[in-house]
């Protein structure tokens, strides 16, 4: 992704194009931690839904995503089968894990949601630029298309999460909150090394 493209998306450090590379040579466990990263996004959202159940605004907004997470858990579980592959076993999540070592604890509610659709935006806006680079230097031509609408998908959730979090604070607060958060990101990937077998 090119510099201009990342500070779209506001990412402090850009993926290393050879994960793309590394990415190809383990398709299936790319596919199969995708299948589980999906899953994950459909599940955050029911759980962000069963939280904050009195916040209308996120209950209208992020039902669909359910629905539309879930759809893209189909459509890689479909693209395995496909390919004779079985689905493999869920993996820790090391990226998110270290992300969710940084939510602080003893907040105020605002602060505690508003943190919470901030790794939310940006689990979003990294698998995107991800899926950007698996569609760009992929070989097998279905693939790159396949990657290339769920970088567009998951680019719409980025947005769609800051937007909701600047429904419950003012701009000026989700804007310092984001850019904390992509501070911490910029850590949390320096201590991970690109893996070709993840998405993140
Ligand atoms: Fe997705
Ligand atoms: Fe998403």
């Amino acid at each position: 992704m090119s510099t201009a493209e990342n500070s779209i998306l506001g990412l402090k450090m850009p993926t290393d194009p050879r994960w793309a590379d590394l990415a190809s040579i383990s398709l299936q466990d790319i596919l199969t931690d995708h299948a589980f990263c999906e899953q994950k996004a459909a599940t955050q959202c029911i759980s962000l839904i069963q939280h904050y159940a009195e916040r209308e605004e996120l209950v209208t907004a992020l039902s669909p995503i359910v629905t539309e997470e879930w759809g893209h858990f189909r459509m890689v579980w479909a693209e395995m089968k496909k390919r004779g592959f079985e689905l493999g076993r869920q993996r820790k999540d090391e990226y998110v894990n270290l992300l969710l070592q940084h939510e602080p604890k003893n907040v105020k509610e605002e602060e505690r949601l508003l943190n919470k659709l901030m790794i939310c935006a940006l689990i979003e806006a990294r698998s995107c630029e991800r899926f950007r680079l698996l569609a760009a230097y992929l070989e097998d031509e279905y693939l790159k298309q396949f990657y290339h609408k769920f970088m567009i998908s998951e680019a719409g959730h980025y947005h769609l999460f800051i937007e909701l979090a600047e429904c419950y604070s003012p701009k000026e607060k989700v804007r310092a909150a984001w850019q904390k958060w992509l501070d911490i990101e910029e850590k949390v990937l320096a201590q991970l090394k690109p893996r070709g077998n993840r998405i993140h």
